[in-house]
């Protein structure tokens, strides 16, 4: 699959993270420090959240629904009531736009 524009870098302030569909994907894209960026899933893998509107701070994401934490840089769950990993995808960003690889 080749890389997918999503948003504008600028559009992204540091420590938030947007949410982007495509297809059948819904993504999370979050901008940590700096230019380091990183995608999800962007539905909780407990039951049915919109991650990108939960609270993001230092990499991770809290769940807005049941407070539950995953590491955005490689999808693990970090603990109750978060049981499985969050699946994350291939970020670059080519000429100002995000880029993801989706599968
Ligand atoms: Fe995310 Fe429950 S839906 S922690």
């Amino acid at each position: 699959m080749p890389w997918i524009d999503t948003i504008s870098s600028a559009d992204i302030e540091e420590n938030t993270a947007v949410s982007f569909k495509i297809g059948g994907f819904e993504l999370a894209i979050y901008r940590l420090d700096g230019d380091e960026f990183r995608a999800t899933d962007n539905i909780c893998t407990h039951a049915h959240a919109y991650l990108s509107e939960g609270w993001f701070e230092d990499g991770v994401i809290e769940c807005p629904l049941h407070a539950g934490c995953f590491d955005v840089r490689t999808g693990k769950g970090l603990g109750a009531p978060i049981t499985a990993d969050l699946r994350t995808y291939p970020v670059r960003v080519e000429a100002g736009m995000v880029q993801v690889e989706l599968p």
